[in-house]
Parts: structure tokens; C-alpha cells; sequence
């Protein structure tokens, strides 16, 4: 029997805790070798709780140095320390005090939970368990208390103290210190607490607040990085504002800040009134900034921020209930883009990206429920399951109860669990009793895994007018779930008439239709539509109504209509990506297109590139082909990367052949004169150009120049990044010069770095893994950051498939060497580029096997955490 086992977590256990924590007050002493630690906790049983239960608190690697009880030091049989934690084995049985003080050094942890340095910056993060790493404590999201905390360091190294809530009291604490003391009157779990001590830079602005309170907001950063932390702010007031107009939701402390660190396990963190932030998801320049760097930041600002009511006020009983603040916060952040944007493309934007990596998580062997109800390592479950399919959920919500419904639903739930630690029930509860609805089979879509197959097939009756639709639904297997009800799809629809118009109907029947939704909640639906005057063509799952796969024989003359006449924008850029991918999966499987299909497709992409009455953002997005991955998800087995990207590469050529001048004079039509900025007109602009830039490329003989033109002559990072990039995925003639001018001209900026590790590493010549290997060799790579490391190799196991699952396994053999190294340091980024292997029971058998082996070996060749063993054994399938 495997020892893991043992350590598996079943939702089923929850259990409350005996002790409950009333009040903390933190007191931290900071100095340049070590951190003193000394916390008061005002702990008391439950009523129900028996005399003598021992109160079990959570310690991670802490050393205990004194300990007492109302101020009178324990003898040593009254407790027990160890590495995971402090014992008290017969606390009293009333409400007392418990003092603990432990000695930490936050310049050696390197995992980057809890107290640690990044560059002379202290910071915590403590999401989910990084708390346990500062003092003991009952360190799980249902233990709620106001934290009060003191903190003492040298004012030459730290001149800013930082902590949650409010700050009521500084000054002088003698021997070249100084304190400040910080007070979070609203209770709150430990993984949000936050701290930060550094001499840092900042920016400050305000912002008053709906009932007309002024809060102070300010940026902390390196100094000299102020100027690019201007639009993080500007993207926080303009969230503050979009969350009281759309949930009428106020912020509720006197000051908001927010501190940039270099060295981050993943983008940023909530903590309640201080949120910390990967240094990339805050500074932007024109020039080392790129458009979806700056939608990215606003997003992620808004993200952190909405958090303070879904997450902060409103948080989670236990981590299962994950997804109930990260899908619901995620879908509260796209809709702030969508809002603040084109609502369109961003919905292309963020189904492209629950395509890419959700649904292949969702069909592979790490699929789980966006509510699980087991996990070893809760690290390895904030995945694109529970925040982006979680979006889903709430979004498929919002579709069935329409808008006024669902925000009886929110406003319900704020006014009844402010304040709790709650469930995904909870949540589900608040809805229906907001509108009356039973939602028990709408609930499984946070309970069971898999992404649904919605098959369609119609037939008209012209001597009748009647057209039959029938939809039926099927999910295959996941991992401990062999069999699944079925889920309830809303499908918004809507019938679309020969000459392109939208077609109405005088009754239907057989199952339930609410205005433009048809609810799919059994096996299978056959709807009967009467007073249909022609054959209508169905637009199917419009805006993508449900995250689902469709599987119909629509055949590619029909998904080009919808192309050009689909009133709704989702659906005409879909239909496109549909005959796009079915080409191509076709083509990489050796069944031929036939240049029929190829005049047919360009032309609809020419129509769409000319059309005056369609944005170039969403231009862009429909003229860029579906990626290698999403074509490896439809071909779904025995998949050949080189085949996909050769057919992909393929279909370019001849797409582009014929019209190649025509898009080479719209490229130059599109050229920007006017002074960068990141404003939506201009950033669509320039992707539609750079979408061009991309098909010339690949297409013709000449475009490997273009881009080094546009390279040497970009004024902002968007184009210069563009160029080198499209030249590095295509390996040109001119790639090797563009990607080493880039590495120089930018060389002491991190974050440009990133961007270079990234094009390099995506590039698919047979040099890649060599080059990446030296990378990594090289003395000075920053071995310990997460985005260095990040963009290396979570950038080519992702995005690199033809290199990365090469047959002779050199590309797997790379990364896993690596991966040993990082796994002893950093094992949340270990186990996060070993996620990339989960497409290997969709690969030919060859490409498996030499996968499977790489993985074997490195189990069985070194002791690894349990982040990185979690995720190979679930992927080996044990
Ligand atoms: N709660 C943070 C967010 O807003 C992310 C924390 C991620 N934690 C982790 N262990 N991966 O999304
Ligand atoms: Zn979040």
C-alpha cells in the first residue's frame, strides 16, 4: 500500500474544530538575521466540547521557543512540538490566552509560503497553508478572528511596515528600530493575513466610496518603478467603482494597499487590505509592457479587489469549497472586463482559454470536480477547474435565472453570510431561495468532472413547417467517477433563416424553453418547433452558454453561413473555429481537405477581415487559427504533434497563398502613428495587424523579413514581442538574431527576460532543448524565482508540443531533470510544470511511453514533495 494514501483529505471528514480562536495579537520583531514571532491567542472551547480534549494547533518547520498559559510558562508534559505542530494536551477549560514564540528565517524559505525575503522585502504569503509557517495556530479558513499586529524593524532596511486593516499606532522603538501596529477589526482566517517590511517606493491616490467615505489607496514597488504602477491604480479605482454599480458592493476599511514583490508562487493574493502581487501583474511601460500584460494587470487588480466581498467578508468553510470565492470572483472579474471592454471578445478571450487548458485538464488524468471531495496536496487543486469552469458555473447561473434573478441571489448571499465561512450548498441555497427554483441537479456541475458532449441533429418538415432539434448529452469517465447524471445545459439559441435573419417559430414543444434558453437537463431533448416558414439553420450555445463540447455534422458550407450571418458575435467566430479545427484535425490524421474547403474558409476570413462593422480585436481573434492543443483535443487519441503542426502549418500556406499581398497591404494599413496606449481600440488594432503579421509568416516566403522589419522599427513591447515571437514559432531565417538582439537590448529587466525565455522556449526547432538546458546551466539564472522559472518551462510543456513530446524523449528527459532540482526548493512550481504531462494518454503510443517512462524514472529516482508525487501518480493513474 502507497504511504500517500494516507494522507488523502476527504470532504467528508469536515469536522469543526473543538477550540475556536476569539483574538490574535501578533507581535513580530524583524532583524536582519532573524524574525522573533510572538503571538497571544485568546482561544476558547465550544460549548460542546468535553474537559480535556487536547487542542491541536498547526506548526510547518517552526521551532518553539517559549510557551505559557495566562502569562505562566508550561511545564513540558503540558504540551507536545513537533514539525507539524503544537499539542496542548489538557488546556484549560475556559477561555484563556496562549503565548507562543518562535525564531524564523525568512531569508532561507524558498518554498515562498509564510515570512519570506524577496530582493530585502520581507512578505507572507499564507494562502492556504502558509500560516502554520509564521506561529502555530488553528490554520484552516473556518477559525475567523480580528488579528491585531505589532511590527518592530531596523528603519533603515524597512523603513515601510505593513499588515491588514488599519494602522493605529508608530514610532519610535529605540536601537535604530521603529514599530508600527496594525489592527483588522474584521475577523478573518489566517491565510489571509499579510505582512510586509522593506524600504519600498510608492504611489498614492483615494477613492471615495458610494456612502462617501475616503479611502486611501496606495502601490508599493522598488523604488524607481513608481511611474509604472500607474495603471494598477487606475485599474483599482475603476473596479472599486464597477463593483459598487453592478453588486453594489462598498469597500469597508479606511486604507487599501497594495505591495509588487519579484519573487511570487503565482499571480496575487487577497489578503484583507493588503493585497500582494506578482511584480509582473503591476508594472507596465509601453515599452516593456505588452497589451495583454496591461489587460492582464487590470484584470488581475480587479480580481484581488472583488476578493475583499467574495473571499474576505465571505469566505470559505474549508478548501473543497475553493471554488465558491475563486469561480465566483473569476466570473465577477471577467464581467469587469467585459464591462470595461468589448463584451465579445472577452468572452472569446476567456473561452479560447478555458478551451486551451481547462478542457484538457477536464479530459485528462487530472481531472477533478470544481468542488472536490478529496485531495492530498491542496496546492496542486487552484487549477483552471475551480476558478475557470467555476466562472462557468456562475455565469450558466446567471443565464438560467436572467440577470434580475441572479442578483437577487448575490445580494442575498452577501446579506446572509457576511461574515461566515461557508459552502458551495450555501451559495446554491441563496439562489434558489431568492427566486424560488429547486437547483439540486444544476449542483452537480460543481460535483462531477468532465467536460459534457452535447451531440445536435435536426430535421425540417416542409410540408408541415415543423423542425425537429434534439440535443443529448454524454460524459465520459473521470477519475472516481465512472457513471454521471446528467447535467442541466442551457443552450441560449436562436433559429437563423436562409437569407441570414433571424427566424421565429409559433409554438414549441417537448421540452423547456425560457425565451432564448433551452434547458438540456436530461439524457436526450427532441424540441418540436412549429410555424417554421424554411429550413433554419440553429446558432447553438450563443455567447457559449455552457462549457461544453459540441458534436454535430453541420457541414462547413453551413458553419460558414453562421460565420457571416450569426446575429450573435460568439457564435460567428466559432463557427469558424469549428470548421477551422474540424479541417485540421482531419488533415493531421492523414484525411486530405480538399481545395474546396480551403477557398471556402479563406473566403469567409477575408469577408471577416474586411467587414467594416466588426471590431479589429475581434478580427484578430477570428483570423487566428485554433492551436495545436485544441486540434490535438478534437483528433482526442493517439494524437501526433508533428502531424497537427504540420497540417496547421499547412492550411496557412494555402489560406494565405492566393491573398497574401492583399493581407500584406492591410497590414500596412494598420500601422499606428499616434503615441501607444493600452486602450482597447489601439491594443485591437494592434493585435489585428500582428494577426496578419502571424499568417504572412507563416504563409508566404517573404514574411520572415516583415517581422524583422517590425521588430527593428517597433516603438512599444507589443510589436517588438509580436515580431520576435510569430519569428520564433515559425523558426525564420531571422529568429536566431531577433531572439539574441532581444536578450541583450533588455538585459537587467526581469520581467522583458520572462518574455525571452518565453518565445525560446516555445520555439519548435530541434535546438530548443539544448538551448533550455543552458539556460538553466547558466551561473547566473535566477534558479529560485517562480516567474523565471516559469516562463522557461511551464511555457514549453504547455505550448511547445511537437518539441516537449518529442518521440526520442529529450524533451521530457529536460524537464524532468529539472524538475528534481526545482522540486527540492520550490514545489509548488515543481508540481505546476509537471501539470504539462497531463496530455500523455491523448499522444501516440511511442510519445506515451517515453512520457510515462520519464515520469516513472523520476519517481522512482528521488524523494519528492508532495506536490510534485500527488501529481505523477495521478497522472500514471495511481
Ligand atoms: N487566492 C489567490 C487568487 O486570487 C491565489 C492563491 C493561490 N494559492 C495557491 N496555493 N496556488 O487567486
Ligand atoms: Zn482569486
Amino acid at each position: 500500500m502507497r504511504t500517500e494514501t494516507e494522507h488523502t483529505i476527504y470532504l467528508k471528514d469536515y469536522a469543526p474544530t473543538p477550540y475556536r480562536i476569539v483574538t490574535v495579537e501578533l507581535d513580530f520583531k524583524i532583524l536582519e538575521e532573524k524574525t522573533r514571532v510572538r503571538a497571544q491567542l485568546t482561544i476558547e472551547p465550544r460549548p460542546e466540547t468535553e474537559p480535556g480534549t487536547p487542542l491541536v494547533l498547526d506548526g510547518d518547520g517552526l521551532t518553539l521557543d517559549s510557551i505559557a498559559i495566562d502569562g505562566l510558562p508550561l511545564v513540558l508534559s503540558a504540551y507536545l512540538a513537533d514539525e507539524n505542530g503544537l499539542t496542548l494536551v489538557e488546556p484549560p477549560h475556559r477561555r484563556f490566552v496562549l503565548e507562543t514564540e518562535v525564531f524564523l528565517d525568512p531569508a532561507a524559505n524558498k518554498k515562498l509560503m509564510g515570512l519570506y525575503r524577496s530582493g530585502g522585502t520581507w512578505c507572507t504569503q499564507c494562502e492556504p497553508e502558509g500560516f502554520r509557517r509564521i506561529t502555530y495556530y488553528l490554520d484552516r479558513p473556518d477559525i475567523l478572528a480580528p488579528f491585531k499586529v505589532r511590527i518592530t524593524a531596523p528603519l533603515a532596511v524597512a523603513p515601510v511596515l505593513l499588515s491588514n486593516g488599519n494602522l493605529i499606532d508608530k514610532g519610535d522603538a529605540g536601537d535604530g528600530l521603529h514599530f508600527a501596529l496594525w489592527e483588522d477589526p474584521f475577523p478573518k482566517p489566517s491565510y489571509l493575513f499579510a505582512l510586509v517590511a522593506g524600504n519600498l517606493g510608492s504611489i498614492t491616490d483615494s477613492f471615495t466610496t458610494m456612502s462617501g467615505r475616503k479611502v486611501d489607496l496606495a502601490i508599493y514597488c522598488t523604488h524607481g518603478k513608481e511611474s509604472e504602477c500607474l495603471y494598477a491604480m487606475d485599474s483599482l479605482k475603476r473596479s472599486m467603482a464597477w463593483d459598487e454599480r453592478r453588486f453594489g458592493r462598498e469597500y469597508d476599511l479606511d486604507v487599501f494597499n497594495i505591495v509588487a514583490v519579484s519573487d511570487f508562487n503565482f499571480g496575487a493574493m487577497e489578503n484583507k487590505g493588503l493585497n500582494i502581487f506578482n511584480d509582473k501583474l503591476v508594472f507596465a511601460s509601453p515599452e516593456t509592457a505588452s497589451d495583454a500584460n496591461y489587460g492582464n494587470i487590470e484584470r488581475v487588480i480587479a480580481h484581488e479587489y472583488f476578493h475583499n466581498w467574495t473571499g474576505d467578508r465571505i469566505t470559505c468553510r474549508d478548501w473543497f469549497q475553493l471554488c465558491l470565492k475563486e469561480g465566483l470572483t473569476v466570473y465577477r472579474d471577467q464581467e469587469f472586463s467585459s464591462d470595461e471592454r468589448s463584451r465579445p471578445v472577452q468572452r472569446i478571450h476567456d473561452v479560447q482559454n478555458l478551451r486551451t487548458l481547462q478542457f484538457p485538464e477536464d479530459g485528462g488524468p487530472l481531472a477533478h470536480p470544481p468542488r472536490p471531495d478529496r485531495y492530498r496536496e491542496i496546492n496542486n487543486f487552484y487549477t483552471t477547474t475551480v476558478y475557470e469552469k467555476g466562472s462557468e458555473i456562475v455565469r450558466m447561473l446567471s443565464t438560467l435565472l436572467g440577470e434580475a434573478g441572479f442578483r437577487k441571489g448575490m445580494d442575498l448571499y452577501f446579506e446572509r453570510h457576511d461574515g461566515d465561512a461557508t459552502t458551495i450548498e450555501a451559495f446554491i441555497k441563496v439562489f434558489e431561495d431568492a427566486n424560488g427554483v429547486d437547483l439540486a441537479q444544476f449542483a452537480q456541475w460543481y460535483l462531477q468532472a468532465g467536460t459534457p458532449e452535447v451531440t445536435v441533429s435536426d430535421e425540417y418538415d416542409s410540408a408541415t413547417q415543423t423542425y425537429r432539434l434534439n440535443l443529448s448529452q454524454k460524459t465520459k469517465p473521470t477519475p472516481n467517477q465512472p457513471d454521471k447524471p446528467p447535467f442541466v445545459i442551457p443552450v441560449r439559441f436562436g433559429l437563423v433563416g436562409p437569407n441570414g435573419s433571424p427566424m421565429g417559430w409559433s409554438g414549441v414543444s417537448g421540452g423547456t424553453v425560457q425565451e432564448d434558453v433551452i434547458v438540456l437537463d436530461e439524457e436526450s431533448v427532441t424540441l418540436t418547433f412549429t410555424g417554421v416558414a424554411n429550413k433554419p439553420v440553429p446558432s447553438l450555445f450563443r455567447g457559449f452558454s455552457a462549457p461544453v463540447r459540441v458534436v454535430s455534422n453541420m457541414d462547413l458550407e453551413t458553419l460558414l453561413f453562421l460565420a457571416r450571418h450569426d446575429s450573435d458575435p460568439f457564435n460567428r467566430w466559432d463557427a469558424l473555429q469549428t470548421a477551422a479545427t474540424r479541417l485540421l484535425s482531419e488533415g493531421a490524421q492523414g484525411r486530405a481537405w480538399t481545395g474546396d474547403a480551403v477557398d471556402a474558409l479563406r473566403d469567409a476570413l477575408v469577408e471577416t477581415v474586411q467587414d467594416p462593422s466588426l471590431d479589429d480585436a475581434f478580427k484578430a481573434q477570428a483570423i487566428s487559427l485554433p492551436g495545436e492543443g485544441v486540434i490535438a483535443r478534437q483528433i482526442g487519441e493517439n494524437v501526433d504533434p508533428d502531424a497537427v503542426a504540420r497540417a496547421r502549418r499547412q492550411m496557412i500556406r494555402e489560406l494565405v497563398a492566393p491573398v497574401g499581398a492583399a493581407l500584406e497591404r492591410r497590414y500596412e494599413e494598420l500601422t499606428i502613428s499616434d503615441p501607444y496606449s493600452p486602450d482597447a481600440a489601439q491594443a485591437g488594432r494592434r493585435s489585428l495587424r500582428n494577426g496578419l503579421l502571424s499568417l504572412l509568416v507563416a504563409g508566404t516566403e517573404t514574411g520572415g523579413q516583415l517581422a524583422a522589419r517590425q521588430y527593428e522599427t517597433a516603438s512599444n513591447m507589443t510589436d517588438r514581442y509580436a515580431a520576435m515571437a510569430i519569428s520564433a514559432h515559425n523558426w525564420t531565417g531571422e529568429a536566431p538574431a531577433l531572439l539574441g538582439d532581444f536578450r541583450t537590448r533588455f538585459a537587467g529587466d526581469p520581467l522583458v527576460f520572462d518574455k525571452w525565455l518565453t518565445a525560446s522556449a516555445q520555439a519548435p526547432d530541434d535546438g530548443v532543448v539544448e538551448r533550455i538546458r543552458a539556460t538553466l546551466a547558466a551561473p547566473d539564472f535566477p534558479r529560485t524565482n517562480p516567474n523565471r522559472l516559469r516562463s522557461l518551462l511551464a511555457s514549453f510543456v504547455m505550448s511547445n508540443p511537437v518539441q516537449f513530446a518529442r518521440a526520442d524523449g529529450a524533451g521530457y528527459a529536460m524537464v524532468t531533470e529539472a524538475v528534481a532540482e526545482i522540486d527540492k526548493v520550490n514545489p509548488q512550481v515543481a508540481s505546476r510544470i509537471l501539470t504539462g504531462f497531463r496530455t500523455l494518454p491523448s499522444l501516440e503510443s511511442a510519445r506515451q511511453a517515453a512520457g510515462r517512462s520519464a515520469l516513472e524514472a523520476l519517481r522512482a529516482q528521488h524523494k519528492l514533495s508532495r506536490n510534485s508525487s500527488d501529481i505523477i501518480d495521478r497522472i500514471l493513474g495511481n
